[in-house]
């Protein structure tokens, strides 16, 4: 926490060193009057508005590592897949989860950010955690991004293959030999890593309640807070505000996202030696 309030400066616009320093000394001491002079040193920073429990900030944290680090990276300092969550405007702009937990729950499928089915304690574990790794992030103790593009190249097919056919339960879904012949042809490197740990184009079915209790099916198009939007069987594109109507999404490859809890980093690398032989 020694890092130097200039430095913090020069990296960071006003607010977010505001909100940093709020968060992040939650749990020091009373301040003492050489705080306003040292802004920055442990222990001397002025008692802050909002603070988060440690266990809260733990158990986010752990949460944290299965679901999201794979593409956020283990301090949320971002991944090759995911942004830098300690450098996002809407993480800085949240104020308790009212910007992050609409992403969390709706996710951006579009955009490569899936959505996650938790509950109000989890998510407030996550808030907590990603808020309190604004201000770790500067201190640059860092750690490791994700998995590097220097990593895929490290595991073991043998490994990745049986992890495949079993423990992973890949092939519940998938067979080397069916959709996923020519996999590595398709996809290289970081790109492939991305389809494995969550498949862009994958598509989803919704099905629409509307207020007079008629239902429209079809594949889901568009999803935020706000608007749901699909492609009917005529092949008609329609969309509702979310507050209007009742829907219900059907994603297989929801799949993807429940096994964040299951692989380890091993896993993964293995995963992806082996999926690179399947041209
Ligand atoms: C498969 C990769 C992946 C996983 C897993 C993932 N994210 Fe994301 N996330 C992304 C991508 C990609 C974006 C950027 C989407 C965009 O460009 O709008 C994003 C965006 C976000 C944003 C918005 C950032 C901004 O500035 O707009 C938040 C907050 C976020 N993710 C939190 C989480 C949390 C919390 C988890 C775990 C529960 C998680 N993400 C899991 C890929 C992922
Ligand atoms: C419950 C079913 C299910 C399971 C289990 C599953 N997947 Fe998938 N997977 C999908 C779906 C659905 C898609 C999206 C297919 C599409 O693009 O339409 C997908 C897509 C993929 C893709 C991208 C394919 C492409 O052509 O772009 C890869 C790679 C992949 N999965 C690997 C895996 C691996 C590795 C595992 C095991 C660790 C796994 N999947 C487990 C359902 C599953």
């Amino acid at each position: 926490m020694a890092l130097r309030s200039t430095l913090r400066r020069d990296l960071l616009p006003a607010g977010f060193l505001l909100l940093s320093l709020t968060v992040s000394f939650a749990q020091e001491p009373a301040p003492t009057p050489k705080a306003q002079a040292e802004v920055g040193v442990k222990q001397d920073v002025p008692a802050p508005p909002k603070s988060y429990p440690p266990e809260l900030v733990q158990k986010g944290a752990a949460l944290f590592r299965q679901d999201c680090s794979f593409c956020h990276g283990r301090n949320a300092g971002g991944g090759e897949t995911g942004p830098d969550l300690t450098r996002s405007k809407l993480v800085t702009d949240d104020v308790d989860g009212d910007k992050i937990g609409p992403v969390v729950r709706n996710g951006r499928p579009d955009k490569g950010m899936p959505r996650f089915d938790l509950s109000d304690d989890q998510i407030a574990g996550l808030i907590a955690f990603i808020h309190t790794q604004q201000t770790t992030a500067l201190t640059k103790i860092g750690g490791r991004k994700g998995v590097d593009a220097s990593d895929l190249q490290t595991g073991n097919v043998e490994a990745g293959k049986q992890y495949f056919n079993g423990a992973g339960g890949c092939a519940t879904c998938h067979s080397p030999s069916g959709d996923l012949s020519g996999i590595a042809s398709r996809h290289q490197g970081l790109d492939l890593e991305k389809q494995m740990l969550y498949p862009k184009h994958a598509k989803s079915k919704v099905t629409v309640t509307l207020a007079s209790g008629q239902t429209v099916a079809g594949t889901l198009e568009y999803l935020d807070e706000f608007t749901v939007g699909l492609v009917d069987s005529t092949g008609s594109y329609r969309s509702w505000r979310t507050r209007d109507v009742k829907f219900k999404i059907d994603s297989p490859v929801d799949a993807h996202v429940a096994l964040f809890d299951k692989y380890t980093d091993d896993d993964i690398h293995n995963l992806m030696a082996y999926l690179q032989t399947l041209h």
